[in-house]
């Protein structure tokens, strides 16, 4: 399988909206689409079925709806135009992994709400902006779809793009495990692990000295973990065209998934698996600490590692300056707390709600301390 995940990133600028002041939304701004009809000629990404909706486009966007199975839409903003086949893409979604039926309804109703409902009136996406002096509906050039006031401010953005989410696979459309912001700190790649995202990669390459940003797009290809960033700057004298970007995180320690479910990484390599006598044995696909299924303080302990790094120690302040003890109480006071890991020179300490792969470093004040269940 080489399906590749494709992501747009938009920088938005709000251009100034003209309308008329009125409390409700007119009847000719208001509308109604079915979900129906016949499919469109062109090759889409996912090589599904598609079907635009013509009155809602701005170039180079459009909104329409795919199918990759029968009967089952999402509602979708597009990108590109048709003499660009090739790249044509799916940018942001109504209603990821929660498809709508045939017949199902996209509207702006006199009241502003937004809504996307199945055939039989059933909510599936609305942007609860009912009664809140939305007068209308706009898809603006740079790909935000805004509802605006009576005074031509968006009032709402819809489609909102300050945060991409990959999804799973090119067959699955459900959420996958990252996440792309644009952030004051930079560029960052999100894990969005069991407990709260974790910053999983950072660009400090990131910046843009003049011009502005016309487009971003991430690729990451699931066979090689090769990831690709790709952004084009407007109106710079530094740097015209098109920057390339290689983020090769790829088999390496760095890669959080490289070990499966745990293992301590060395050289790229998986190369041990930690008993819990804290030793480093060899390791195996099967390797996975043991599940502490009570909060009870006294059903569970810890085993201590040296000379290891967390993925999330890298980009992720943690905790403190704090004691040790002060760490592992914090993780003993959190059910979902499988572990923590602690930096003697700064006195750090990190949480962790999944372990997964662990960095061997030569600095023995880098510790990690796994919790296991006193039953054996
Ligand atoms: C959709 O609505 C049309 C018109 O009411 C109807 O003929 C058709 O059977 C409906 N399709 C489905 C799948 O319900
Ligand atoms: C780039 O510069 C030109 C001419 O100065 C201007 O018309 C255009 O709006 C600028 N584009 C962007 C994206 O800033
Ligand atoms: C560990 O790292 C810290 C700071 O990164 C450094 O001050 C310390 O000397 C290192 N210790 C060893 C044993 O390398």
């Amino acid at each position: 399988m080489s399906s590749f995940v494709s992501l747009f990133f938009f920088f938005f600028f709000f251009a100034p909206i003209s309308s008329i002041a009125k409390a409700s939304v007119p009847r000719s701004a208001t509308f109604k689409y079915v979900i129906t009809g016949e499919f469109g000629p062109y090759v889409v990404e996912y090589g599904g079925n598609y079907r635009m909706i013509l009155q809602i486009f701005n170039s180079p966007f459009q909104l329409g709806y795919y199918n990759t199975t029968p009967n089952a839409f999402t509602l979708a903003l597009r990108m590109g135009l048709l003499r660009s086949e090739s790249r044509l893409r799916w940018v942001w979604e109504f209603n990821r992994g929660k498809p709508v039926r045939e017949n199902a309804t996209f509207a702006l109703g006199t009241n502003g709400n937004l809504v996307l409902a199945e055939a039989d009136g059933s909510i599936v996406w609305q942007s609860n902006s009912a009664k809140k002096g939305v007068v209308g509906f706009d898809l603006l050039p740079n790909g935000n779809m805004v509802l605006y006031d009576s005074k031509g401010q968006a009032l709402r953005v819809v489609g909102g793009i300050n945060k991409l989410v990959t999804r799973k696979s090119e067959k699955k459309n459900v959420n996958g495990p990252n996440s792309l912001a644009l952030e004051p700190k930079g560029l960052s790649v999100y894990y969005n692990s069991p407990g709260p995202p974790l910053i999983y990669f950072t660009s400090s390459q990131w910046g843009i000295q003049q011009g502005s940003i016309e487009y971003v797009m991430l690729k990451s290809d699931p066979e090689t973990y090769k990831i690709t960033l790709e952004y084009h700057v407007a109106n710079s004298s530094s740097a015209p065209g098109r920057l390339l970007l290689e983020i090769q995180i790829g088999k390496t320690s760095a890669n959080y998934e490289r070990c499966n479910k745990f293992g301590v990484c060395d050289d790229n390599q998986c190369v041990a698996c930690p008993s819990e006598e804290g030793e480093l044995l060899g390791w195996s696909k099967e390797c996975e600490a043991r599940k502490v299924n009570s909060c009870d303080v006294k059903d569970f302990h810890y085993y201590k590692l040296e000379g290891v790094d967390h993925f999330m120690t890298k980009y992720n302040s943690g905790n403190g300056v704090m004691k040790v003890d002060e760490c592992g109480k914090k993780c003993s006071g959190d059910c979902k707390c499988l572990g923590y890991f602690y930096h003697r020179e700064t006195s750090k300490c990190w949480i962790a709600y999944n372990l997964m792969t662990l960095s061997k470093v030569p600095n023995s004040t880098h510790l990690g301390y796994i919790k296991v269940p006193n039953k054996k």
